[in-house]
């Protein structure tokens, strides 16, 4: 039996750890945190995140060999392997601050771990990092005056919020890097041997450690920049009556394209792709490299862009003003299937709206709690309600904000009887009907096309 921990129970230490110890019975996984209400939630009925079929899976495990602590230290002196998954904001102080990654919790981790280890460990990097971070983890790490040995590897999370448990049953691939030394490779065979008890060996490729960390940074970035690409399209379309949906289309059945991430949207948001692209503009800038810094850094100027252009779109088509206007946004976390309100684009809109003083009621199946404490002093002016038809109720204007299932299949009619007239609907995520809903008598303004409305002429 091996004892594995995993410190940080969050979006990633917790799905992830759950996975492993569902699949390697043989082991002993711990999470610990030391937020203490997140490991209460863990040990409850009411895990701390929604993501569709976490709850079956934590549950296979848990209590059996799968368990959740606050006790860091005593986990760290029982632990054989610890992986580290603590959160890497980016930073608000000091030098980089805006781009680099904050470490701060990183680096508390390291020297806790050497403080209470009392035998020599793996270390995983499971959070994403700075390409060279292990690098100082080594030297944080390996001065110890006990005389132990800690390898480090870096293994990256590829998961993405609302489909994690299928990414990680099956995952593209698992990614592994390691030092050439025989420690090191020992270290890495240690992490191959946990993954191959369910992915086919092929798909779990090892590196170097530089290749690893910066193979996540990179991952995020290209991600980012398709949505950032076709989202600049969007709004060319919009000037020339191109309908996007229908080029991504175009464009995605050539192969060397392919048609994944190039659904155009008011913006991507969620915790990483912009910290991570933020990151890696520091680190261009700190290698000297000034272009490639601003190529990237692009990619999120675009996204601030579109969310710009969605608000503005809105207040310009609302005949200049929505003040006092009570508007609907249909959705509040940064995607479907998750209850994840970070970096999220409804709630930048929603405080956009907020500037323009309309009058915002926010709908959302799963992601209120997080968007009351994620909009902070904001939320007194935001009226949150769960019932997307009360939501919806003598509003001037819906937004789509999210692209959940449920808000294609609403009664669209009867929220037209209840609204405020004329009625409009801003789809920031094009999963509505737009031809049926303007027959209903709806102005419609969608992503990337031709406006379809009573109230100008298009
Ligand atoms: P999170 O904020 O949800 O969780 C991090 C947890 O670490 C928190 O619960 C915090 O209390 C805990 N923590 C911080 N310092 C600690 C300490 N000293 N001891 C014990 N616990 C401590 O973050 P997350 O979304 O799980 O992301 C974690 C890392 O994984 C980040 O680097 C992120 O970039 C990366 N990542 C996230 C995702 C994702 O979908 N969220 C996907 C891939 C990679
Ligand atoms: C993303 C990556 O997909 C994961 O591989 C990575 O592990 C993770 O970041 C991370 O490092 O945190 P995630 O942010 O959870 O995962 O979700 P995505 O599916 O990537 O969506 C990100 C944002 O882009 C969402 O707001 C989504 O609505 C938006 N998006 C995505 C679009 O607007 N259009 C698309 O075509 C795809």
């Amino acid at each position: 039996m091996t004892n594995i921990l995993c410190i940080g129970a969050g979006y990633v230490g917790g799905p992830t750890m759950a996975v492993i110890a569902s699949h390697c019975p043989q082991h002993r996984v711990v999470v610990v945190d030391i937020n203490e209400a997140r490991i209460n939630a863990w040990q409850s009925d009411q895990l701390p995140i929604y993501e569709p079929g976490l709850y079956e899976v934590v549950s296979s495990a848990r209590g059996r060999n799968l368990f959740f602590s606050t006790e860091v230290n005593r986990h760290i002196a029982e632990a054989d392997i610890i992986f580290v998954s603590v959160n890497t904001p980016t930073k608000s102080f000091g030098q980089g601050a805006g781009r680099a990654a904050d470490l701060q919790y990183w680096e508390k981790t390291a020297r806790q771990i050497v403080e209470n280890s009392t035998s020599s460990k793996v270390v995983v990097e499971k959070s994403t990092l700075p390409v060279r971070t292990a690098e100082a983890m080594e030297h944080i790490l390996n001065y110890n005056s006990a005389g132990l040995h800690f390898d480090i590897v870096s293994n990256p999370e590829f998961l993405a919020e609302g489909t994690a448990i299928q990414d990680m049953q099956n995952p593209d691939r698992v990614l592994i890097g390691g030092k050439d030394s025989p420690s090191g490779q020992k270290a890495v065979q240690a992490i191959v041997d946990i993954y191959s008890q369910w992915v086919p060996r092929e798909r779990i490729i090892t590196t170097n450690l530089w290749s690893s960390e910066l193979s996540k940074l990179a991952a995020n970035a290209f991600l980012a920049q398709r949505v950032s690409s076709i989202n600049a399209i969007s709004a060319l379309c919009e000037k020339t009556g191109a309908d996007v949906n229908e080029v991504s289309h175009a464009i995605g059945l050539d192969n060397r394209i392919g048609p994944r991430f190039l659904k155009a949207s008011v913006g991507f948001g969620g915790s990483c792709f912009r910290k991570d692209i933020l990151n890696l503009v520091y680190l261009c800038e700190y290698y000297g490299l000034g272009e490639v810094a601003s190529y990237w850094e692009q990619v999120i100027k675009m996204n601030d862009h579109q969310q710009q252009r969605f608000v503005s779109n809105m207040v310009s088509s609302m005949f200049n003003t929505v003040a006092g206007k009570r508007i609907a946004l249909f959705g509040a976390a940064f995607k479907a299937n998750t209850s994840d309100t970070r970096e999220s684009p409804a709630l930048a809109v929603c405080r956009a709206l907020l500037e323009e003083r309309a009058d915002i009621v926010l709908t959302d199946p799963h992601a209120l709690d997080n968007a009351r404490t994620d909009l902070g002093g904001a939320a007194k002016f935001v009226c949150f309600e769960p019932d997307p038809y009360a939501a919806a109720k003598n509003a001037h204007a819906i937004a789509i904000l999210t692209d959940w299932a449920q808000y294609v299949d609403l009664d669209y009619e009867a929220i037209y009887k209840s609204m405020a007239k004329p009625a409009f609907i801003f789809d920031g995520r094009n999963i509505l009907d737009h031809k049926k809903l303007h027959a209903m008598g709806f102005n419609v303004y969608a992503i990337g096309k031709p406006p379809l409305t009573y109230t100008q002429a298009s």
